[in-house]
């Protein structure tokens, strides 16, 4: 580790301890987690629905309930069906087939293997995740006035009230370019251990991400609201090929196939409160002046036995979803792409998260803009840059006037 952010770390870790009692804290934040954690084994065991779920229907007739509310709130993820048709994103499916093939993909990702280095320290290794942002599914799926109107809800489940005025704009977001998930059936390789994006040791060391959390170091672990936006978008991230530039109220993917809980799909702890437990294990006496349980610059916070067992003991797999259906979860969640593909077909998705317009975010969509108009990986990205002579690709003057608004162009 780079000499500076070491000597930062142990400063920052003798300054947080100070600020109050953090063992008390911790057994308070201990005790929460495992409330959380009975309550979701119980669910398990009773064969009850887990991760809350609501259809895109009744978002558009403002059916959705205080309850599923609250649900949603409290388990910090959803899964939202039938965003989509399921004939079109069948469709869409085949396109980005026909995308691969017809542009040679695979010869073309050999040659410049090694360059994404992001999921290199996640225990099993490399998932597969294709360097492909620009095809037109993928596009249509994020231009779409369904999407808008999903992220719309889902920015709402947020308070975006902060001393400096609106932390962001709930109505409207930008599009955040990202990848695109295809899993062999079969495949036992590859997987993402159990972690969290968005951040990792600057949630301890980062200014905003200490206001963020505040109430958490200064002891008050109970007034601690995942929900509260203040601050959020003045984080700084460690500046590494992969780590989001933006901030989103939920990162997300929707479905491009069907895949369930053999599918090597996607895993979650479905507990939005979960930061008060994971930065003051951090602080305990049993952890090293230098350590912040296994958090590294440029990597996602990797959620392990090793500290946070009674954590981990939450990860439920989330239900059978169909083409269409979308899944989110809150930027603090963990989550996980089990190690094995056990069923038999193909288990797709497109990653579209949800990232509304705020200064951060239009800063990363102006940069964005550019690479996207030369078909060249977003700037979040290793530089792969493979559509830039791909077939097919997405072009600008493909853009609604919502897209255009979207892309910052
Ligand atoms: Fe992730």
């Amino acid at each position: 580790m780079d000499k500076k952010i070491h000597k930062s770390i142990i400063e920052t870790k003798a300054n947080l301890k100070s600020l109050s009692d953090s063992k008390r804290s911790y057994i308070k934040a201990y005790s929460n987690i495992k409330r959380s954690v009975d309550l979701i084994l119980d669910l398990k065991h009773n064969n009850l629905p887990i991760i809350p779920e609501i259809n895109f229907q009744s978002i558009v007739n403002e059916k959705i309930s205080i309850d599923q509310i609250k649900n949603i709130k409290d388990r910090g993820c959803v899964i939202i069906r039938e965003v989509f048709d399921q004939a079109l994103v069948k469709d869409w499916n085949e396109q980005i087939t026909d995308y691969i093939i017809n542009n040679d993909y695979f010869t073309k990702a050999k040659e410049k293997e090694g360059m994404d280095q992001y999921f290199s320290d996640l225990k099993s290794g490399a998932p597969q995740i294709f360097g492909l942002y620009w095809s037109k599914p993928q596009m249509l799926a994020r231009q779409s006035k369904s999407m808008a109107i999903t992220k719309k809800f889902l920015n709402s489940m947020w308070d975006a009230n902060s001393p400096n005025g609106k932390e962001f704009d709930s109505n409207n977001d930008f599009i955040y370019a990202d990848r695109i998930r295809r899993r062999v059936p079969g495949d036992k390789t590859l997987g993402l251990s159990p972690h969290i994006d968005g951040g990792s040791f600057e949630r301890w060391t980062d200014s905003a991400f200490q206001k963020v959390y505040e109430s958490i170091f200064n002891g008050d672990v109970d007034s601690y609201n995942p929900w509260k936006a203040a601050f959020r978008t003045q984080t700084q991230e460690y500046n590494s090929p992969a780590v989001c530039s933006m901030f989103r109220t939920f990162q997300g993917w929707t479905a491009l196939t069907k895949q369930g809980p053999s599918d090597g799909t996607l895993s979650l702890i479905p507990i939005a409160n979960c930061m008060s437990y994971l930065l003051l294990r951090a602080l305990q006496d049993d952890i090293a002046d230098d350590s912040l349980c296994g958090a590294t610059p440029g990597r996602p916070l990797l959620i392990s036995n090793e500290y946070h067992k009674e954590l981990l003991d939450g990860l439920v797999s989330i239900p059978e979803v169909l083409p269409g259906d979308t899944v989110w979860w809150h930027p603090d969640i963990t989550h996980s792409v089990a190690d094995e593909h056990k069923g038999d077909e193909y288990s797709n998705v497109m990653f579209i998260g949800s990232s509304p317009q705020c200064p951060k975010n239009l800063r990363y969509a102006k940069r964005q803009s550019e690479h996207f108009l030369l078909g060249k990986s977003p700037p979040d990205f290793a530089a792969e840059d493979y559509e830039v002579e791909f077939k097919d690709r997405f072009s600008a003057d493909q853009l609604t006037s919502l897209g255009r608004n979207q892309m910052a162009l």
